[in-house]
């Protein structure tokens, strides 16, 4: 059976490319484990296909409640097949503006929660086999301007996916990395204002949507990716049988430029 056809927990699942890998799953006949804090969202996810959405409530900046919600999770259906560790946050800070709460929001959401949901989901795992996804980032590889510890993040992250596949593999737990490029969802429409401006109305409108058009045109193939492109290749990564510690980029070239 391919992973995708059975159980997968996916966080940051309201949204973006954790949203349209929901919708992959669903596509492929499997079940769907959500975890975002958004209870609404994570309601209506619910309504939305009763049978196959579980949704977990949780805030994953608070570290020392994510054992608890990986096992409610683990619980939700009985079982689980797979994780996808989507959730993640990004500040756009330069050098002198970056504060000390921003750094660890940012280690606790990107790092630290996937880490504890994946050492959770391990152990349920290791009886059984599975796959573990955790969405990085191309940035993990490529610095850009006042991202350096969302870039950081990432790069821990890619260290922690070659360490757990290393050590997961003889339990036929594969564990595998995918880094997008830039993706039309919410975390890139925050506007990136400089140290003290503030903006509102149309000029903040204009000011997103001329941030989106330079990022787009970074990219060889001229236009920013689409959540289930990428939601696609994570689809991919889960059911690939031999396949372990690798970091695979989507990212319409820009690793190239
Ligand atoms: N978009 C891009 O260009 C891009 C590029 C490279 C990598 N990525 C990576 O791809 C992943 C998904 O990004 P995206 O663009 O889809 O982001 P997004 O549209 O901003 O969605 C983020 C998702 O994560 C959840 N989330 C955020 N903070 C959370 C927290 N503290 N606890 C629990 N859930 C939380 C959000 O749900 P709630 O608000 O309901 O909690 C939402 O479902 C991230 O890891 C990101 O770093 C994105």
């Amino acid at each position: 059976m391919r992973i995708s056809q059975g159980t997968v927990i996916v966080t940051g699942a309201t949204r973006g490319i954790g949203r349209a890998t929901v919708e992959a799953i669903l596509a492929c006949g499997g079940k769907v484990v959500a975890i975002a804090r958004d209870e609404e969202a994570l309601r209506a996810l619910e309504a939305s296909e009763p049978e196959r959405i579980r949704a977990v409530a949780v805030d994953l900046e608070d570290v020392a409640r994510v054992p608890e919600a990986a096992q409610r999770a683990i619980d939700a259906f009985g079982s689980i097949d797979g994780l996808v560790n989507c959730a993640g946050i990004a500040r756009y800070e330069p050098v002198g503006a970056i504060g000390l709460d921003s750094i660890e929001a940012q280690v606790r959401v990107n790092l630290v929660a996937p880490l504890l949901l994946s050492q959770a989901v391990a152990e349920h795992l290791r009886e059984r086999g599975g796959a573990i996804v955790n969405v990085s980032s191309t940035l993990s590889e490529r610095v850009a301007q006042s991202t350096m510890v969302y870039a950081a993040t990432k790069a821990a992250l890619n260290t922690l996916t070659k360490g757990l596949a290393l050590e997961l593999a003889s339990s036929g737990v594969r564990v595998n990395a995918v880094l997008p490029g830039g993706v039309e969802t919410d975390m890139l429409r925050t506007p990136r204002l400089r140290p003290g401006e503030s903006l509102s109305g149309a000029e903040l409108e204009q000011r997103v949507e001329s941030q989106l058009a330079a990022l787009a045109a970074l990219h060889p193939l001229g236009r920013l990716g689409k959540p289930e492109e990428v939601a696609a290749v994570i689809i991919n990564v889960l059911d690939q049988t031999w396949q372990t510690g690798s970091l695979v980029t989507i990212d319409g070239g820009l690793s190239l430029a």
